[in-house]
């Protein structure tokens, strides 16, 4: 491999934010081109105008910048087939093929394929008929759990506390309330537990794990209000324990690489692993075919080692039998305890404004350990930062303890200057407390 790899980074939050700013850092990469990019991604490489969602300018631009790889960032250009399309045209890509994505892009045929590979997750029924959907519903206890089959910007998912909740969400959900995403339904036991995050690096064969993070994701404080993206998120998460862990390995990742292999889709890219840590061990509550955002900003962050080698074996295969060699690149025993606080528009996750400005951003990245990487930004006509999203900006730090990093990411909230946003004041609790 030469020194001088080019890489077209997909996306534009602080996902891709951190993702840009550690395979930067590698001495393999030459360039990280990112589209469309943010503020924070311009200043790391040239950022290109091509929506994630233009599946040909996106095809057209990888021709024009011909990466050596190309890392796709968010589900949708996933659940759309670009990797598909870029690897029939000769590229190296970072992410899954549309028939791998659907354990994302639809919970029917993710909760099928853990059913058929023996994988435990919450008993579950799949519903386009409403009366058959409420009968089920009565087989279960309170409360309900009521998921649209498709991608529904993290909105798809409804815990109702009563019957009468759930039979009425039942009849928004299969007539259009999320539109085609809703016109399946998949209805799940409650799973009581505590929940974590799992990325693992995976060529379809071989599978390297990054540390378990842990996403905050309800708007307010003591976890109380609206679901969210994510406000914010830590790793490592102490729940996720070293028998946690290997069971998680044995009895869920094993298990789905194997059968998505055996039945012609091998997962290449990064298979995120939603799990439940119940009474009677891990279980699913989801598959992302994504880095989690803002657990990814953690990782990035945290990690002392190179994450390209992984990307790369990920995309051109090798990792099996290989896992420990690339989990020395990635420096794990290093790997330093890190929290990210999102800042987000007042009135997120409902409706906010665009055009704020935002001051503040430079001191808060000379505080000691502390990156902040840009989600929902923008440049306003006259060169002012503004927000131009609900998830803003993640102000992340490391630190020798979660304790540390936790107050050295609040030390650099206190640095901007942003009076139309807002962030959590408790992540970490679980960890802390
Ligand atoms: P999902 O998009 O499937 O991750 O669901 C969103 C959130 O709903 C999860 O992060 C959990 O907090 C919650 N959730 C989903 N499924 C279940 C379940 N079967 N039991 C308990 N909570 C769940
Ligand atoms: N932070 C949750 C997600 O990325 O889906």
């Amino acid at each position: 491999m030469s020194a001088a790899m080019n890489i077209l980074l997909i996306g534009s939050g602080g996902r891709e934010h951190a993702l840009a700013w550690k395979m930067a850092q590698s001495p393999l990469v030459d360039m990280v081109h990112s589209t469309p990019g943010n503020p924070g991604m311009d200043e790391i490489g040239p950022c290109f105008d091509v929506a994630v969602t233009d599946i040909d300018k996106l095809v057209q631009l990888t021709l024009q910048v011909e990466p050596d790889l190309v890392v796709i960032g968010p589900e949708a250009p996933l659940a759309e087939g670009l990797a598909d399309i870029l690897r029939a045209r000769g590229f190296d890509v970072f992410g899954p093929s549309q028939q791998a994505a659907q354990l994302e892009s639809s919970k029917a045929f993710s909760k099928a394929r853990m059913v058929q590979y023996g994988v435990p997750t919450a008993a579950y029924g799949e519903f386009t008929d409403p009366v058959l959907a409420k009968s089920y519903l009565r087989t279960l206890e309170a409360p309900y759990v009521l998921k649209a089959d498709g991608l529904a910007a993290g909105k798809g998912v409804v815990i109702a506390e009563t019957l009468e909740q759930a039979d009425a969400e039942i009849d928004e959900m299969l007539s259009g309330k999320f539109g085609d995403a809703s016109a399946t339904l998949v209805i799940e036991e409650f799973m009581h537990g505590e929940e974590a995050s799992i990325f693992v690096i995976t060529d379809g064969a071989g599978a390297v794990y990054l540390p378990a993070a842990q996403d905050h994701k309800r708007a307010g404080d003591g976890d109380t209000g609206p679901n969210t993206g994510g406000m914010g998120a830590y790793a490592p998460a102490p729940v996720v324990t070293d028998d946690i862990l290997a069971r998680v390995k044995a009895e869920i990742v094993q298990p789905m690489l194997k059968g998505m292999k055996a039945d012609g889709m091998p997962y290449q890219g990064v298979l995120y692993v939603g799990i439940m840590v119940t009474e009677s061990g891990p279980k699913v509550v989801e598959f992302n075919a994504r880095f989690g955002d803002p657990e990814c900003q953690v990782l990035m962050k945290g990690l002392k080692g190179d994450i390209v080698p992984a990307i790369l074996g990920a995309a051109t295969g090798g990792l099996e039998g290989n896992e420990e060699a690339f989990e020395a690149l990635l420096e794990l025993d290093g790997f330093e305890p890190t929290a990210t606080i999102v800042l987000a528009t007042e009135g997120y996750p409902g409706s906010y404004a665009k055009g704020s400005i935002i001051r503040g951003v430079k001191p808060a990245n000379e505080l000691p350990g502390v990156t902040v990487f840009h989600a929902g930004t923008d440049i306003d006509e006259g060169g002012a930062l503004v927000a131009n999203g609900g998830r803003v900006l993640n102000v992340t730090a490391s630190g020798e303890t979660l304790k540390e990093a936790v107050d050295r990411a609040y030390a650099g909230v206190e640095q901007i200057d942003w009076p139309e946003g807002f962030c959590r004041r408790d992540i970490g609790w679980r960890a802390l407390s």
